[in-house]
């Protein structure tokens, strides 16, 4: 099933429960809550705290990208929070079988995010404990940016290398997806879709409805 993750990083954070219910209301499956640290990405936004009080106002799946650094650190205080999913990056931890470990110790659905430049042979030993692949179609830490257009091989590849595999993991691209680039990202494997500027400029809920139209 293809499913809408809105990125409420494109939200007014002055609010939050307001803008979360109108992409909630209007059928979005998932909440995407990029958490970002100014280390790993140029970027501050928000951490476990407002995770807990979004909880009070959603029941949505709290989708939860990690854009810090060693997020094992914060992995049992967000997981607590609320979030359902828990998305960690590659790149961002020295330790990927102990982290990855960390988030399902928390039983909470663990993701893996690669940045773009980042290749897929990292996922070669840890693929079948995950449940979810976030491809970054945009390089981490603003809203708003261009899709990157080599991502959409990348995409493939990784779906290619799952059925090899036998594995029915979620996909989920991030990045730079509008409602003219989206059956682009759906056709070439994505099954989660992220999409954060082009929900909230202009109105949310007939936003979030046009991409479900072509979602399907
Ligand atoms: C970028 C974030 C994205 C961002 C996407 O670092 O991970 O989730 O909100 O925003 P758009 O859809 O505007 O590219
Ligand atoms: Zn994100």
């Amino acid at each position: 099933m293809n499913c809408l993750s809105p990125s409420i990083l494109s939200a007014d954070y002055g609010h939050l429960a307001d803008d979360i219910a109108l992409v909630d209301e209007a059928g979005a499956q998932y909440i995407h809550v990029d958490v970002m640290d100014g280390t790993f990405v140029p970027n501050i936004t928000i951490g476990a705290p407002v995770v807990r009080s979004i909880r009070n106002y959603t029941d949505k799946i709290l989708d939860v990208h990690m854009m810090v650094e060693e997020p094992a650190r914060f992995v049992p205080d967000m997981a607590e929070a609320g979030a359902d999913i828990i998305t960690v990056h590659a790149e961002a931890t020295r330790h990927l079988d102990r982290t990855i470990a960390a988030v399902k110790e928390q039983k909470v659905m663990v993701g893996l995010a690669l940045n773009p430049a980042t290749s897929l042979d990292v996922l070669e030993y840890v693929l079948p404990q995950l449940d979810m692949v976030l491809l970054m179609s945009v390089n981490p830490g603003f809203g708003g940016q261009e899709f990157i257009p080599y991502t959409i091989d990348k995409l493939q590849q990784l779906r290619q290398m799952m059925d090899r595999q036998g594995l029915d993991i979620d996909i989920e691209v991030d990045g730079g997806i509008n409602l003219e680039n989206v059956t682009d990202v759906l056709n070439a494997g994505a099954n989660i879709i992220v999409a954060g500027s082009a929900v909230y400029r202009g109105d949310a809920a007939d936003n979030v409805q046009r991409f479900l139209e072509i979602m399907g």
